[in-house]
């Protein structure tokens, strides 16, 4: 069996949701490769539409990490095509396990937990020619965090921003169908509890935290329940 994407397998408990990472080498064609008994022929077909390899490898990688991950705590669990909501958002039949994937730069991440919907996101940071120009999407309460920190500090104000919204955006699955500017996050660093809930009371009782995954990247998680902890597994290849 191919090394990349071995981990032993994992528990995922009603109170502990489970994040898995991989970074991506060069070794595209291995990471193919490892990628393929856990996809389907649509995911193939999508993934060979994709102008760079690395963007195929990317969406192939995220669905075997979930399909993987499934494979070892539902039983019988046999590789089907995911389905779709409405708004994009893929979720498998064959569980009531709900999972999340984000890739950004050389980065994988799926998310799963059995307590409500989850939602992670990774970006990796680029350096961005008007920051305050994009931040006018945000919550005016976040615009104003960002502008009032020193320049040199903003990028981090932005990013943290944009990851932790992606994220809840993503575990509430509308996607991009719901405002920016219509829930609010705390753009400062903190690990857990940014929802700014004066402002999104609707999202009281979230479970939310950001995960270190290195320079030059931000990554953050949404659980739309209240569990304790969740458990994070950087797989080594
Ligand atoms: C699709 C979207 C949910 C996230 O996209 P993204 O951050 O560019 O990309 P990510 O790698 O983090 O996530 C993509 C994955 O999200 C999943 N996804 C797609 N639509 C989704 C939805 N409505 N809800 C939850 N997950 C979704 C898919 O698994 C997809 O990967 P796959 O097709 O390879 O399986 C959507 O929010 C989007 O288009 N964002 C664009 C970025 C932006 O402008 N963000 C605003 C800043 S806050």
């Amino acid at each position: 069996m191919c090394a990349k994407l071995s981990f032993t397998p994992l528990e995922i408990s009603a109170e502990t949701p489970v994040c898995i990472g991989v970074a991506l080498d060069e070794d595209l064609d291995g990471w193919m490769e490892a990628a393929l008994p856990y996809v389907t022929d649509q995911e193939r077909a999508h993934a060979e539409r994709f102008v760079h390899l690395i963007d195929g490898v990317r969406h192939l990688v995220g669905r075997a990490l979930v399909r993987k991950t499934l494979k070892t705590v539902v039983r019988p669990y046999e590789v089907g095509d995911f389905l779709s909501t409405q708004y994009g958002r893929p979720y498998s039949d064959q569980t009531d396990i709900d999972f999340s994937i984000s890739h950004s730069g050389a980065w994988v991440w799926a998310a799963f937990s059995r307590k409500g919907q989850i939602g992670i996101d990774i970006e990796k940071v680029r350096k961005l020619r008007d920051l305050l120009g994009m931040a006018k999407m945000f919550h005016p309460q976040e615009i104003a965090e960002i502008q009032a920190v020193p320049e040199n500090e903003r990028p981090a104000y932005f990013y943290r921003c944009w990851v932790r919204k992606e994220a809840l955006l993503k575990a509430n699955g509308e996607g991009l169908s719901k405002p920016l500017d219509s829930f609010c996050v705390y753009t400062d660093e903190r690990r857990n509890d940014w929802i700014n809930t004066d402002a999104t009371p609707e999202m009281k009782g979230w479970f939310t935290q950001d995960l270190a995954v290195g320079e030059g990247c931000f990554c953050s998680v949404a659980v739309t329940a209240p569990v304790k902890e969740i458990f994070v597994l950087q797989v080594k290849n």
